[in-house]
């Protein structure tokens, strides 16, 4: 990994990835694409890509001599949810350009998949690395899809393919956008600004997490694996934590002791986050590349509520 093409760098993930791939890698090493122009300036080389278009990923992968390709774009459960027929399109027709690129240009290959691609009928609690997988929403749907892809690449015609399957992802740095696990995003800014969150997820309602900096040290490290360790190409299962709504509230009430929450579930997420696993199993992870985290919900909670405040000025 070496040189570095990444889609969706304006996203979620991608725009803070992108900072930890220039610091290990080198700013001229990463080239970000997005299908939106930046709002503020990005540092380093970027290109404006609709990942539709698999003729322009070719041409700008091969221009910029990328030998790595980080496929990032799509849209999250909730957004998914609304569109489903532009969800399909987006999310598998990207994929399969990327895809179609690394083969092509012999590339490295990592896409993240998902807790949603886990269904009802999954079991839900330590769910295994191997396990039934019948999700019941386009972006599950989409993930499964995805990671059956990845498989076919990798023994069909040898794409390095990697991938994980992140869990909730919470930063003081890029907000999600459409997304089941955003809640636990939200309700630290509300925290600072308001003293109190209505969480839009029921109380009770478990589901794994991260903090970022792990997810983004997770992506380095397993790009970094060695290839002959390696059993799954899917996607492996990753995790930092599991926790439901009031006990995100109880942590941040150990540094804001007057916070409260309160509930107005909205049945459409909610109905997702049922459909998750409680807390999935990462010791495929541990045991074929070294997964490992910093942060659980208290050190999570301790640094982003400094972040936020220096950010928001609180
Ligand atoms: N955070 C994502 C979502 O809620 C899960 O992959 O859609």
């Amino acid at each position: 990994m070496k040189k570095i093409m990444v889609t969706g760098a304006l996203g979620q993930i991608g725009s803070e990835l992108i900072a930890k791939l220039q610091k290990e890698y080198g700013e001229n090493n990463v080239l970000s694409t997005d299908i939106r122009q930046p709002q503020s300036s990005v540092s380093g080389p970027f290109e404006i890509l609709d990942v539709t278009d698999g003729k322009k990923m070719h041409e700008i992968a091969k221009d910029f001599g990328a030998d790595t390709i980080m496929h990032m774009a799509a849209l999250l459960s909730a957004t998914a949810e609304k569109q489903p027929l532009f969800a399909w399109n987006l999310n598998m027709g990207g994929l399969v350009n990327a895809l179609e690129v690394a083969r092509e240009l012999n590339m490295q290959f990592f896409t993240p998949s998902s807790i949603g691609a886990f269904g009802p009928s999954t079991p839900k609690a330590n769910t295994p690395q191997d396990t039934l997988q019948r999700p019941t929403t386009m972006y599950g749907v989409n993930k499964v899809a995805g990671e059956l892809l990845c498989d076919y690449y990798y023994t069909r015609f040898g794409v390095d393919t990697r991938g994980v399957r992140f869990p909730g992802l919470i930063s003081y740095v890029a907000q999600p956008g459409g997304g089941t696990t955003d809640y636990a995003v939200d309700i630290y800014y509300k925290a600072i600004e308001e003293g109190q969150y209505t969480s839009f997820i029921a109380e009770g309602t478990y589901m794994d997490m991260m903090y970022m900096p792990d997810a983004l040290q997770a992506i380095v490290d397993l790009m970094e694996a060695d290839p002959a360790k390696l059993v799954h190409r899917n996607a492996f299962n990753v995790t930092a934590m599991s926790f439901e709504p009031s006990e995100i509230a109880a942590s941040i009430q150990k540094h804001i002791p007057d916070f409260t929450i309160s509930y107005e579930v909205d049945p459409v997420r909610q109905a997702i986050a049922d459909s998750w696993p409680d807390s999935i199993d990462p010791s495929a992870a541990v045991a074929e590349w070294g997964f490992k985290t910093k942060y659980d919900l208290d050190a999570m909670t301790a640094d982003m509520l400094e972040q936020l405040r220096k950010k928001l000025n609180k």
